[in-house]
C-alpha cells in the first residue's frame, strides 16, 4: 500500500505493475484477438495488459472515469 500511495504523490499512473522494470511495453498479435480484446487503461488490472474491471473501483474511489480500449473485428 505505501508503494501506491508513494506512486500517486508523485504523480504516476502506474502504481504496481511490474515497478522492477523502466517501461512497460506489451505486445498482442492481432491474430490472437479472436472477437474483441478490452485494454486496461487504468493500471489497476490484475490481468494486465487485459483489463479486469478494476477501473469500476479506482472510478469510485477517486472520482476519475477511466476505461478500456477495445479492440475488436470491424463487423462486415
Ligand atoms: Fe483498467 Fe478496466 S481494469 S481499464
Amino acid at each position: 500500500y505505501q508503494t501506491i500511495k508513494k506512486a500517486r504523490e508523485v504523480g504516476q499512473v502506474n502504481p504496481s505493475i511490474r515497478k522492477d522494470i523502466n517501461k512497460v511495453v506489451d505486445f498482442i498479435d492481432i491474430e490472437d484477438i479472436t472477437e474483441k480484446a478490452s485494454l486496461c487503461r487504468c493500471w489497476r488490472s490484475k490481468n494486465w495488459p487485459y483489463c479486469d474491471g478494476a477501473h469500476g473501483a479506482h472510478n469510485k474511489a477517486t472520482g476519475d472515469n477511466t476505461g478500456p480500449v477495445v479492440v475488436r473485428h470491424k463487423e462486415n
